[in-house]
């Protein structure tokens, strides 16, 4: 007698090497147009499932999560952050959390350096002027940027992704400071410098990245009066989550000229950004890429089913299990 794969709602359209395995080794409930459940067609959409395969935006709220039927025995992320997930909420429920940590340190920290260059070196005015055919030819005065080489280059947040930023930006010489809940060990700090209190790195970091998982202690942490607080003329890169940016403070120091360029690759509200961004030419820009390879995303994919097999076909915990805090 053959048993029942266990069943899995994948939220999305995953990279096809993962759906195959998904579909290969559970009863799989794929979802090919990427059509987005909001909360109620989530529920819908569970019925008879063991697991859902989620990514970064479903809206696993508490109340969806109170709402999912009584089979929903895990919820794998494929993604880092898991702030769409009510850990709390789902740990009530003895749902089990998984997320896919590691595996797009290398992919976003290239971002983050992307950003920066990006931000520093006015590439989105550049490319507009060649795609507007606006372009009249060399002039010494062009869209003259801020020198990166050499520069200092603040990080919030020095986890596994600040790290690999920091060894990113070591390549231009840049002084690394950072502030992190913990001061790394000597092998990992290499010669950056720490600030217990991440104010106190501000006036230090002629770059600011934004490497913090969201939180309610990271909440708009960019705000107008800490932007105050770095040398004028400053840049701020953000590749964590766009909710640790107060928007409206950012935007009114990229108009001021307080700042002189923003790169983002995250946004508040994704994907209705706050309208101001479309129009301010020193803000560089992407939509949510930081680890956006093929290479990248079929490890998320493969981590999340690695998390995945590990629960509902062999029993263990899964490797990458999220703990309520
Ligand atoms: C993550 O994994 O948290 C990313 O932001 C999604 O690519």
């Amino acid at each position: 007698m053959t048993t029942a794969k266990p069943k899995v709602l994948a939220t999305r359209h995953f990279p096809p090497d993962v759906e195959a395995r998904l579909a290969a080794n559970f009863d799989a409930v794929l979802n090919p147009e990427d059509r987005l459940y909001d909360g109620p067609a989530l529920i819908a959409a569970t019925a008879g499932c063991d697991a859902i395969m989620c990514a970064a935006g479903d809206p696993l709220t508490a109340d969806t999560i109170a709402g999912l039927p009584g089979s929903v025995r895990m919820i794998a992320t494929f993604s880092v952050g898991y702030e769409h997930v009510d850990v709390a909420a789902a740990a009530r429920r003895g749902i089990a959390v998984s997320n896919t940590p590691d595996v797009l340190t290398d992919a976003t920290a290239d971002i983050t350096l992307l950003c920066l260059l990006g931000a520093a070196r006015r590439a989105h005015e550049g490319a507009h002027m060649l795609r507007t055919r606006t372009w009249t030819g060399w002039t010494p005065t062009q869209l003259m940027g801020v020198h990166v080489t050499g520069k200092r280059l603040g990080i919030l947040g020095m986890g596994r992704i600040g790290q690999a930023v920091a060894d990113r930006a070591r390549a231009f010489r840049m002084q690394i400071h950072y502030s992190n809940r913990n001061r790394l060990p000597p092998d990992l700090e290499k010669d950056a410098i720490f600030h217990a209190d991440p104010e106190a790195m501000l006036p230090h970091s002629d770059f600011l990245s934004i490497n913090a998982p969201m939180s309610a202690a990271t909440r708009k942490w960019v705000n107008a009066e800490r932007i105050a607080k770095l040398p004028p003329g400053a840049i701020v890169v953000n590749t964590a989550r766009g909710g640790v940016v107060d928007d409206e403070a950012l935007i009114a120091a990229l108009r001021s000229g307080r700042l002189a360029a923003a790169g983002l690759d995250v946004f508040e509200g994704e994907p209705r950004i706050h309208p101001d961004y479309h129009d301010i030419p020193n803000a560089f820009l992407i939509p949510h890429m930081g680890s956006a390879t093929v290479e990248t995303r079929n490890a998320m994919g493969f981590k999340a089913l690695d998390n995945l097999e590990a629960f509902l076909l062999r029993n263990q915990t899964p490797p990458d299990l999220v703990k309520s805090s």
